[in-house]
């Protein structure tokens, strides 16, 4: 299963990735596949690996493309590098980092392959989170896999509800499916939270500024409220 989440910068996707990564381990559905597709990567640190010595895919180019040993074809040279990227922790979870979607010499074979690389991994796992940004076209470029469940995250600001709308229409217009969407309302305060047309609210997960402070700590008033959305949505 692959669950994407997405929603306006500082929002809080990367930290209800990490949570949703870790209720998943909880559950021995061994191993989680973690994605950053944020290019402003950080769901490691959040998940508490340092990974900052590993290849991101981005920074597989096309000189790499042209490097393969003799005997070993491109494609498969480059399958292998792309399998290099993935960080393996002892934490139950694998993470890859995408990097950056464009820039100097970034190839568009290579972003194909990406996309052909990823959907053939994501089967060997049985749940695959996508940390995304708020744009979800960059993903589409990289991922021709159905995307089972998509959460949109805001915060309850008007600024961020708007983007939540915003990427609720444009993900409607992508060429990958996505089964069902959701919106969740993180941060909560028990404030008046209006309704966007066509996406349900599936939950609340509320603010605790201790969160801030130390991912690591156990909150369980928080993970109480991830938990309560996985069940809702079906995932658990
Ligand atoms: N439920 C919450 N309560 C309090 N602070 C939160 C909560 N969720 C996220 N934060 C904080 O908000 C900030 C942005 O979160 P982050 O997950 O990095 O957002 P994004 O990945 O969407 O940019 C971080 O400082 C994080 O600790
Ligand atoms: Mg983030």
């Amino acid at each position: 299963m692959i669950i994407a989440v997405s929603g306006k910068g500082g929002v809080g996707k990367s930290t209800i990735s990490s949570l949703i990564i870790k209720q998943l381990v909880a559950i021995k559905k061994l191993p989680v596949l973690a994605v950053d597709a944020d290019p402003n990567s950080n769901l490691g640190y959040y998940l508490g690996v340092d990974c900052t010595a590993e290849t991101v895919v981005s920074d597989l180019r096309e000189d790499e493309f042209k490097k393969n040993p003799a005997g070993i074809s491109k494609v498969e040279w480059l399958n292998m590098k792309m399998q290099e990227c993935i960080f393996e922790t002892a934490k139950g979870f694998d993470l890859l980092v995408m990097g950056r979607p464009e820039g100097p010499g970034c190839y568009c074979a290579v972003n194909n392959l990406l996309r052909d690389f990823l959907k053939k991994i994501a089967s060997y796992y049985p749940f695959v989170v996508i940390d995304n940004e708020a744009g979800m076209e960059h993903l589409s470029r990289r991922t021709n896999n159905e995307i089972d469940m998509l959460f949109i995250v805001a915060e309850p600001t008007n600024i961020s509800f708007l983007a939540a709308e915003n990427i609720k229409k444009t993900a409607e217009h992508l060429p990958i499916k996505i089964k069902k969407k959701y919106l969740v309302v993180n941060k909560y305060q028990n404030e008046n939270i209006r309704k966007i047309d066509g996406l349900d609210m599936i939950g609340y997960i509320r603010y605790n500024k201790n969160i801030s402070d130390n991912f690591d700590a156990d909150n369980p008033e928080i993970n109480n409220d991830i938990h309560n959305v996985l069940v809702k949505s079906g995932i658990l």
